[in-house]
């Protein structure tokens, strides 16, 4: 955490949650966190929902009175038209999202995303204002072969071009290492503060301090309410990108305190 900048805590919902669910989950979250749906509260822990496609619309009703971004968990390489299955940058901004998740390592494992794909994606999010959240991580092989730092900061090398047309403050860096994510290994603090030193190394090498100085970097993998405080009280860690804890309400708020709401 710095004083410079927000916290943001990103809830990635993946294929999980039904209407029921989200509904729910509104309920119980204005009962746990009510300031978020006072009138002029200004959040310093920004929250943000990234619902599956279907649901960003109902979330974004269900907390349409609440101080809480809403994001996208991917977005198509086309500005719109015959492709079967896609969602543009533009759906997303019309469907209310401020931020979208990109280059996640379940879509590069799962999915083929490439390093080139990527940075189309990031174009497409740029021209509709969207602010993308970026993912970088290892492998436990590469990180065994101490090549964690290296092969992370090569990944976003890779985006360079495309964060450079962005100013700065305009996207956020998740490192999430692979290993980590939905196993129930999480990273130790000294290890997520290293890698997200490094890409703030990275920030003021290839793009200046005004990028390292704005740059939220998050940590994913496996962060739950009783271990976020390791992460957040880093100094180059601004905040956490969590999955399965994200889920439920009572989770999702307990994680907000921990960042200091
Ligand atoms: P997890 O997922 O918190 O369930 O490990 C994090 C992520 O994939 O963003």
């Amino acid at each position: 955490m710095s004083n410079q900048r927000n916290v943001l805590l990103a809830a990635n919902w993946k294929q999980n949650q039904l209407w029921d669910e989200c509904e729910a989950f509104k309920t119980q979250l204005k009962k746990l966190c009510p300031q978020y749906w006072e009138a002029g509260f200004e959040p310093e822990v920004e929250l943000l929902i990234c619902p599956a496609f279907p649901y960003i619309g109902i979330i974004g009703n269900l907390l349409d009175d609440a101080e809480i971004y809403i994001g996208g968990q991917d977005v198509s390489r086309f500005g719109g038209g015959a492709y079967t299955g896609d969602v543009s940058a533009k759906m997303l901004s019309d469907s209310g999202c401020d931020y979208c998740i990109v280059g996640h390592s379940e879509r590069r494992n799962l999915f083929g995303d490439t390093d080139a794909e990527i940075a189309v994606k990031l174009g497409q999010l740029r021209a509709e204002e969207i602010v993308p959240i970026l993912c970088v991580g290892e492998s436990l092989e590469q990180r065994e072969a101490d090549e964690a730092v290296s092969f992370t900061t090569g990944q976003l090398d890779q985006q360079k071009v495309e964060l450079g047309k962005l100013k700065a403050g305009e996207f956020v860096v998740a490192y999430e290492p692979i290993w980590a994510i939905g196993t129930g290994k999480s990273a130790t603090e000294a290890d997520a503060q290293e890698m997200a030193s490094a890409i703030r190394k990275w920030l003021v090498a290839e793009l200046g301090k005004q990028y390292a100085a704005e740059t939220q970097i998050l940590y994913g993998g496996s962060v739950k309410p009783g271990n976020i405080s390791w992460y957040v009280s880093q100094p180059d860690i601004d905040g956490v990108l969590v999955g399965g804890a994200s889920l439920n309400a009572a989770s999702f708020a307990q994680l907000a305190k921990a960042c200091g709401m």
